[in-house]
């Protein structure tokens, strides 16, 4: 079958899901380019999969993505996709205030929802370029809690990805109705044995690797996914929201029918631009 894509960046590919999704697409022949912070884990990947790439960044000092983005595009030009999928997960008990520790609450935000933000403004130049040519795509490896917050020890991450999704769902509009030929997908997977629950970054959790669906299964799922081409997929109990008649495929709807009816009305109050 032919590659998924031409050549992807991975932004979080040091373990767990991105890892494990890099070497899935370069198996199947994508040109891959993984990055995050341990550069020894960067170089192992690099060494493993011949052709491939890495790049050390650290997307929650914001600051300096506008020039990483602009450096690994000039690189590389031939990008013409990106899977947004690092993250981070640390638990909050706001019963115990004198417990929370507001700087962890931030870094949290800033790792997994604002630096996105960022990292979007700055690839999208990038993108459009490209689009004129092929189809572009911008991958966003969410989460089910974004949809459902049932793990009530991880407030601040379940807000994250909330944040994400409905982030998401305004940007893809955006760009669709610019005409740009860019596809926005955002995956929604289940727990998954990676180091996020891992005790080293989550002290209280014991054997919390152990958490979950094995990553080997989940990323033949998580390529499926893509190969088919859906905006947005989940992969385990949250599918079921987002077939027909579940409540994430009814908020579809209603956003579609909703931003039909609010463009027209705000035509006439809104300059365009
Ligand atoms: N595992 C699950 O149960 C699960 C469920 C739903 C969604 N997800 C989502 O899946 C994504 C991947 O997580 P995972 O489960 O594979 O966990 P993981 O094994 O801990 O991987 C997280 C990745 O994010 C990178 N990362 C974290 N902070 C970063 C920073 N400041 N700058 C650059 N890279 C950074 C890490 O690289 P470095 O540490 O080298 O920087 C690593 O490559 C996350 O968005 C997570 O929320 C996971």
């Amino acid at each position: 079958m032919a590659p998924l894509y031409k050549k992807t960046l991975v932004v979080g590919a040091t373990s767990g899901i991105g890892e494990a999704l890099a070497a899935k697409l370069h198996a199947e022949g994508t040109s891959v380019i993984v990055t995050g912070r341990r550069q020894d884990r960067l170089d192992a990947f690099v060494e493993k999969h011949p052709g491939s790439g890495g790049v050390a960044v650290d997307i929650a000092k914001l600051h300096e993505i506008p020039s990483f983005v602009s450096s690994v595009t000039q690189q590389h030009p031939d990008i013409d996709s990106v899977v947004l999928n690092a993250g981070i997960q640390r638990p909050f008990n706001f019963s115990k205030p004198e417990t929370v520790d507001l700087s962890i609450f931030t870094e949290e935000f800033n790792t997994n929802y604002v630096s996105f933000v960022h990292l979007v403004k700055a690839f999208l130049p990038h993108l459009q370029r490209v689009s004129r040519d092929t189809e572009a795509h911008l991958v966003f490896v969410n989460a089910s809690l974004a949809l459902v917050p049932t793990l009530t020890r991880t407030p601040g991450y379940n807000a994250s990805k909330a944040a994400l999704h409905s982030f998401v769902v305004n940007v893809r509009q955006q760009i669709k109705d610019a005409g740009y030929n860019i596809r926005f997908v955002e995956v929604f997977p289940p727990a998954v044995q990676t180091e996020l629950h891992d005790t080293k970054h989550q002290p209280d959790m014991i054997n919390g690797h152990e958490i979950g669906m094995p990553l080997g299964p989940y990323i033949e799922r998580m390529y499926e996914g893509l190969r088919k081409g859906d905006e947005q997929f989940a992969i385990g109990h949250a599918e079921e929201w987002l077939k027909e008649g579940g409540f994430e495929a009814t908020r579809t709807i209603l956003f579609e029918q909703g931003n039909a009816t609010i463009k027209e009305a705000l035509a006439k109050y809104v300059k365009s631009t």
